[in-house]
């Protein structure tokens, strides 16, 4: 009986995953990337740790967009291997990831509905965290003390 039921469990279709808010849309998050890595490449700190390795914007644009709806919009569209790729930034420091996400905040609040703006936050907080456990093996309470 419980094999059954667990075998009927099985075989049904699972919920599909749900987007972080339904007012989020690709072009909502093709906006916020493009304004925010505006600000990045303005920025003194961090345009000149992207300028040694991106030459070209257009595909690190388009790669950030699919990274964001798959996060935010679960579109499966992101095929990346992010921490490798940030352990291999020798110059990047724990710090910097604190200008990165203030930036990002502000863009996320300068494009999106205050709601959706702290969705998107968030999930870079999160993410932030796990990058710099990758890069650095820093736990969460130590962002301040680098
Ligand atoms: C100080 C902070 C950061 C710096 C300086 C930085 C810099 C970079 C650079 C230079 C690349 C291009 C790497 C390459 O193509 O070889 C990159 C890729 C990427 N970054 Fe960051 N990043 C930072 C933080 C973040 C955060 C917080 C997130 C996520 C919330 C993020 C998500 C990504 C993703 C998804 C990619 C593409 C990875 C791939 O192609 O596999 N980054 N980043």
């Amino acid at each position: 009986m419980a094999r059954s039921r667990i075998a009927a469990r099985l075989a049904s279709p699972q919920p599909p995953r749900q987007p972080a808010h339904p007012d989020i849309s690709e072009q909502m998050i093709e906006r916020l990337v493009r304004h925010f890595y505006g600000r990045v490449r303005a920025d003194p700190v961090l345009a000149p740790l992207f300028d040694r390795v991106v030459d070209d914007w257009e595909p690190h644009l388009q790669t950030m967009m699919a990274f964001w709806s798959s996060v935010m919009l679960m579109s499966g569209r992101f095929k990346g291997q992010p921490v490798p790729k940030h352990k291999a930034l020798s110059r990047v420091a724990p710090r910097d990831f604190e200008i990165w996400l203030n930036l990002f905040r502000l863009s996320a609040h300068a494009v999106c509905p205050d709601d959706i703006a702290e969705l998107f936050v968030e999930r870079a907080e999160r993410i932030a965290e796990s990058l710099k456990r990758g890069m650095f093996g820093l736990a969460a309470g130590d962002f301040n003390q680098t």
